[in-house]
């Protein structure tokens, strides 16, 4: 035998050199969620993740940057009598997104801050958009995601992140941005989020779920590869400055495809769900989960993802110094 593949395996020094893919703190973005009260208070639903006040913010936020994790992103639990049919909480430029962003650019003026821009948590009916007579109305819901954004770039916003998937709203939050002076601002499209039941455990969080019908007349149905590009196409002519793909461990076809397709760089979101999956399976002691962490953390980048969310971001970049 001439040929015997197993040489470039034969120890862990030839094994680290002929690593094709490599994992590093600075890849990710720390999800981080955060309520009005000054208690950091577990989520039952996701083991190890806290609502923090703003001040537990702002500390989890600054050790997961001291361990080299570059950004977070942050989702707000909003009391139930601050939502409203039209969410006009959203772009309250007291409220405590603008709040949490002034707190962490004040603590850490580096660290890289991303918000979500949705109606879900401020809607009264829990989704992403406007609804009336059970429809989810696209072109006003797009103008209040504009004031959302707007809202978030005068409290500091680093990255304003999309994940409504409405049409057109990229392009808006763009002209949006530049017209009042934020040509700094970036955008990162939530270009492919599919309507999917790994996004439970985040719901559950947020108290965010919505209160009828489903999210299949905006988010994309998973059994389709070509309108993830037809998205990303579009999301890249509006302006975006990196596009999504959401879920990631289901959708590793979609990432790969994603990434031949675009030439802006490509994040994914490992969701409430997949991380929910790892940490239950090895609480009870079927999985390694440091082992099954790192695995499906590598299998997104060697997908094509340049950027991953996930909410082991501290953990993992803990254990990579
Ligand atoms: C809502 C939003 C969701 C997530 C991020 N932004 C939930 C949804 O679309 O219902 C899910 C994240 C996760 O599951 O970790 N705009």
């Amino acid at each position: 035998m001439l040929i015997r593949p197993r040489r470039n395996r034969k120890s862990a020094a030839i094994r680290d050199l002929v690593r094709e893919t490599t994992l590093s703190a600075g890849d990710f973005i720390y999800p981080l969620f955060v309520h009005d009260s000054d208690e950091n208070v577990d989520i039952a639903a996701m083991p190890g993740c806290k609502r923090w006040s703003i001040e537990g913010l702002v500390k989890e936020a600054g050790e997961a940057y001291d361990l080299g994790v570059p950004a977070v992103v942050i989702f707000p639990a909003i009391k139930e009598e601050l939502k409203t049919s039209q969410a006009e909480e959203c772009f309250n430029p007291d409220g405590l997104v603008p709040r949490a962003i002034k707190a962490l650019k004040a603590a850490y003026p580096d660290l890289c801050v991303m918000t979500d821009i949705a109606l879900d948590p401020y809607n009264a009916d829990g989704h992403d958009g406007i609804v009336q007579d059970g429809e989810i109305l696209n072109d006003e819901t797009v103008e209040v995601l504009c004031k959302q954004a707007l809202c978030h770039a005068e409290a500091g916003a680093d990255i304003v992140s999309p994940s409504d998937m409405m049409d057109g709203r990229v392009q808006a939050i763009r002209e949006e941005l530049d017209g009042a002076g934020y040509h700094g601002v970036s955008i990162v499209a939530y270009s492919a989020k599919y309507a999917s039941a790994y996004y439970g455990p985040f719901r559950g969080a947020l108290d965010s779920a919505p209160k009828a019908g489903d999210k299949k007349t905006y988010q994309m149905d998973y059994a389709n590869v070509r309108e993830a590009i037809r998205e990303v196409m579009l999301d890249e002519e509006e302006g975006a400055d990196m596009v999504m793909v959401k879920p990631a461990g289901a959708y590793l076809d979609i990432i790969a495809k994603v990434k031949e397709a675009t030439t802006l760089p490509v994040a994914a979101y490992q969701v409430s769900g997949e991380y929910l999956m790892i940490k239950s399976a090895s609480a009870a002691g079927w999985v390694n989960e440091d082992a099954v962490v790192m695995e499906s953390l590598m299998a997104i980048k060697r997908a094509g993802a340049d950027v991953i969310l996930t909410y082991f971001a501290k953990d993992v970049a803990k254990r990579l110094k």
